[in-house]
């Protein structure tokens, strides 16, 4: 009984400094841009690593190795024209004199295609990639306006802005850096359909280094809680099968524990009892008959109770409180 409701509460422990721990990753991850944590599993998936940046930014930060002039490709197939891509950031490319788009927001283009030598912005950068079910997606949005649906319509309402929906998979193979769009299809040439195949789609456990796992003071905790466990678990089978002990006394130095419970109950009821005296000391002074260290009143009562043994013929508490000091007195001799 014992043993089970003390297995109960190792294991709440456990699972609170987990939680704790995963929680306060949580928090620190799901700010970062760029990255976005499943629902379903708790891991997390870190796009930047197959977000470009211009080569002159990747010289700054030392990162030259991989440096690339061109975003990612994705062949258009029966569509007109091919598209370049990039992830949570703007295309590496200079795109100048795209269509419907003010020269400021040029360089906010995360994705186009060119066709009859204009560029079509499909969407502007965005840097927070959600998950929808199962599935990781990110979109781009206020690309170039989209296509009037005929001339009958008219209606002028706000014009519509291509965009872009690209769904993400998984691809353990692929090099940790590389990415691989294809494009999926579009049906009115205003919202665009991608699939990125790369292994930064795989997910990991924390982004971040010193967010992941358990801090040291958890470690810690996990170590004390398997211990405490090794001792109930193992104390009880050895009590068990060895001592032929039954109920509580299968527990692991169950006198002990029990003599420092009762040591502290009856701590408590000592004190409790000489709270009671003081009271009584102040109501009748006088008719204490012979309280050995008690002439003062007051703080007297504590000592009396505690160290006055000879009984002051106060009925029943000096009894019970004897008892409490006999029995007190035997534990500590054991
Ligand atoms: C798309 O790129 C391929 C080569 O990757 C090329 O053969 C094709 O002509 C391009 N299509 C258009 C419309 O530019
Ligand atoms: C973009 O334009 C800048 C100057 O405006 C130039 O230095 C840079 O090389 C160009 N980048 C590409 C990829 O053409
Ligand atoms: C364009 O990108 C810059 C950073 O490069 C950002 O500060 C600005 O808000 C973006 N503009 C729009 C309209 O998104
Ligand atoms: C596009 O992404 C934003 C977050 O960046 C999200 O709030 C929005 O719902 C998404 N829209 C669609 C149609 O997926
Ligand atoms: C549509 O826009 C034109 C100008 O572009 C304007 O003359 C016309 O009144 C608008 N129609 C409606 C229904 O708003």
């Amino acid at each position: 009984m014992k043993l089970s409701s003390s297995a109960h509460y190792a294991l709440f422990l456990l699972s609170s400094f987990l939680g704790l721990s995963s929680a306060e990753s949580s928090h620190l991850n799901d700010d970062s841009p760029c990255v976005a944590r499943s629902p379903t599993t708790g891991l997390y998936f870190d796009l930047s690593a197959i977000s470009l940046s211009p080569p002159e930014l990747k010289n700054g930060k030392k990162v030259v190795k991989d440096a690339r002039d061109d975003s990612w490709h994705a062949k258009g197939h029966d569509y007109p024209a091919n598209f370049t891509i990039n992830f949570c950031a703007p295309v590496i490319e200079n795109v100048t004199d795209v269509v419907g788009i003010e020269s400021s927001r040029w360089k906010n283009v995360s994705a186009y295609y060119k066709r009859d030598d204009k560029v079509y912005s499909i969407g502007e950068q965005a840097s927070e990639p959600i998950f929808r079910g199962r599935k990781l997606v990110l979109n781009y949005t206020n690309g170039s306006p989209c296509p009037e649906e005929g001339s009958m319509g008219s209606s002028n309402i706000s014009k519509r802005h291509k965009s872009t929906i690209m769904s993400f998979l998984c691809d353990r193979d692929a090099p940790a850096t590389v990415a691989t769009p294809s494009f999926v299809g579009t049906l009115d040439s205003c919202t665009y359909f991608f699939e990125v195949r790369s292994s930064a789609a795989c997910g990991g456990i924390a982004v971040d280094p010193n967010a992941g796992g358990l801090g040291p003071g958890g470690v810690f905790g996990v170590i004390m809680l398997i211990a405490v466990a090794v001792y109930l678990i193992g104390g009880c089978a050895y009590q068990r099968t060895v001592m032929h002990q039954r109920g509580w006394r299968q527990c692991p130095n169950f006198s002990l524990w029990a003599g420092v419970f009762d040591f502290v109950k009856d701590m408590f009821i000592i004190l409790f009892s000489s709270l009671g005296s003081i009271c009584r000391i102040n109501r009748s002074r006088s008719s204490s008959g012979y309280m050995r260290a008690d002439t003062d009143g007051g703080r007297g009562g504590v000592i009396g109770a505690i160290g006055g043994r000879g009984g002051r013929g106060q009925g029943r508490d000096v009894d019970a409180e004897n008892r409490l000091i006999d029995q007190l007195d035997e534990e500590w001799d054991d």
